[in-house]
């Protein structure tokens, strides 16, 4: 068994840190100009202006069941839906809003479809929910709000009551959390309490917990759906630590206690979360592959993103970037689903340029070459250790010497403590290949 203590939290989180593989769905009325889900704030957009989305909003494509079937494909254990991101925009039929995707030409509720067919691959469903709303009449102008440049913004905060939106979402959580059967993740994002410097006037400064009224948030979320993971982005600790859109090198600690906790690293394939048409910055294959592997061998889950389309598909960059995941995943999924960090004493044998993932039960180390080396691999303190040697893919034998290198010429590696992996010379059609060692 994995020796790693994880601090305790309330959710149930045992299942996610086997899942290890999640599916992010940034999708709303952004989708439709297509240039950043923060647009209506960059480009500080009027109500106005930003109704023609709502007015023309039309997925007629959208069939969920086809996203699920990628997801699946993929190695994806769970999805993370934007039930409302920043712009206001509900992608559910709910009762406290006419800003919903029922209201538009859609017609239908987006979020039920999506719910349905995830489960019915057997996905675990997660709800994002956006804490800023560029949209409620309630919600005050502050540094980010596309109104904060207006020269009466000011003004149009008279009569904003925080209070009100506050009420608001909790009421939309409360419907999040009872009409859609079990959730296993509610993703609040995201608080800014502190304003970034001095020519932040008082009236715009940001917003935290108490705008929120995150603690009586957070009680309703877990009187509705005990066991829920809930993320850290309400301004309170809770099971979830999120870095975004970095590649951390080692586990997460909590900063007080140092103690492990349960992470999710979230990622983009191209910059942006929601669909942007004119983005070149597109990760390759291999690097998406490594990105995954890197978090699992910190311990850590990924969630990646998927922007789809106005018309409700994802588009031919995004299916060629999840086909990189199901194709990998195909033959090497079994060292990242139920695996984590390798054990401290086998992590020091880590050759240059690999990465180790260890399976729970601690039977199993997993290689992962991102470069790969002519004929010998050297893993010093793994003599007497292990077993047997495959590759994961094909699982074809590696051959296996201990105490040196079979080899006559002079300078070739030896050692008490070494093992070493004879490979064939010419790398196997596999963008990181795994090697799966049984350990003794
Ligand atoms: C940031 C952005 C947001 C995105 C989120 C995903 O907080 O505000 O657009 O949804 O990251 O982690």
């Amino acid at each position: 068994m994995s020796s790693y203590q994880i601090r305790q939290t309330p959710g149930d989180t045992e299942w996610f840190r086997s899942a290890r593989f999640g599916m992010f769905i940034h999708w709303g009325l952004y989708a439709m100009p297509a240039r950043h889900e923060w647009i209506k704030c960059r480009e500080r957009i009027t109500e106005d202006k930003y109704d023609q989305y709502f007015k023309y909003f039309d997925p007629d494509l959208y069939d969920p069941r086809e996203w699920a079937k990628m997801a699946k494909a993929a190695g994806m254990k769970y999805a993370v839906f934007t039930t409302k991101h920043h712009e206001g925009f509900c992608m559910f039929d709910s009762q406290y809003t006419d800003y919903k995707c029922t209201n538009t030409p859609a017609g239908r509720d987006l979020l039920r479809e999506f719910v349905d067919a995830f489960r019915a691959e057997g996905i675990r469903i997660g709800f994002y929910y956006s804490l800023i709303d560029w949209h409620h009449p309630h919600f005050t102008i502050d540094y980010i709000h596309p109104r904060r440049d207006d020269p009466d913004a000011e003004q149009q905060n008279i009569g904003r009551d925080m209070a009100i939106y506050a009420r608001y979402m909790r009421d939309q959580v409360r419907e999040l959390l009872t009409i859609y059967g079990k959730i296993d993740i509610l993703w609040f994002d995201w608080s800014y309490p502190n304003s970034n410097g001095e020519k932040v006037k008082p009236w715009m400064k940001g917003k935290g917990r108490q705008d929120w009224e995150s603690e009586k948030l957070i009680a309703l979320a877990r009187e509705l759906q005990p066991g829920i993971i809930i993320d850290n982005r309400a301004d309170i600790e809770q099971d979830l630590w999120t870095p975004e859109q970095y590649q951390v090198t080692e586990w997460v600690r909590h900063k007080e206690t140092g103690e492990l906790v349960t992470w999710e690293a979230c990622q983009t394939f191209s910059g942006s979360w929601g669909y942007h048409r004119d983005e070149t910055s597109w990760k390759s294959p291999e690097m998406l592959i490594r990105m995954l592997v890197n978090t699992v061998s910190c311990g850590g889950n990924l969630l990646m993103n998927v922007g789809p389309n106005a018309r409700g598909e994802f588009d031919s960059r995004a299916k060629a970037a999840l086909n990189a995941f199901a194709d990998w995943m195909h033959g090497n999924s079994r060292s990242i689903h139920n695996c984590t960090m390798a054990e401290p004493d086998l992590l020091s044998c880590l050759p240059p340029d690999c990465r180790f993932t260890q399976s729970q039960d601690g039977k199993r180390l997993y290689l992962h070459l991102f470069a790969y080396p002519f004929g010998h691999l050297l893993l010093r303190g793994l003599a007497g250790k292990v077993d047997y040697a495959q590759f994961l893919h094909d699982g074809s034998e590696i051959l296996m010497t201990e105490g040196k290198v079979d080899h006559f010429s002079e300078g070739a590696a030896k050692g008490d403590d070494l093992l070493v992996l004879n490979l064939p010379v010419i790398k196997p059609d596999v963008l990181v290949p795994v090697i799966e060692l049984f350990l003794k």
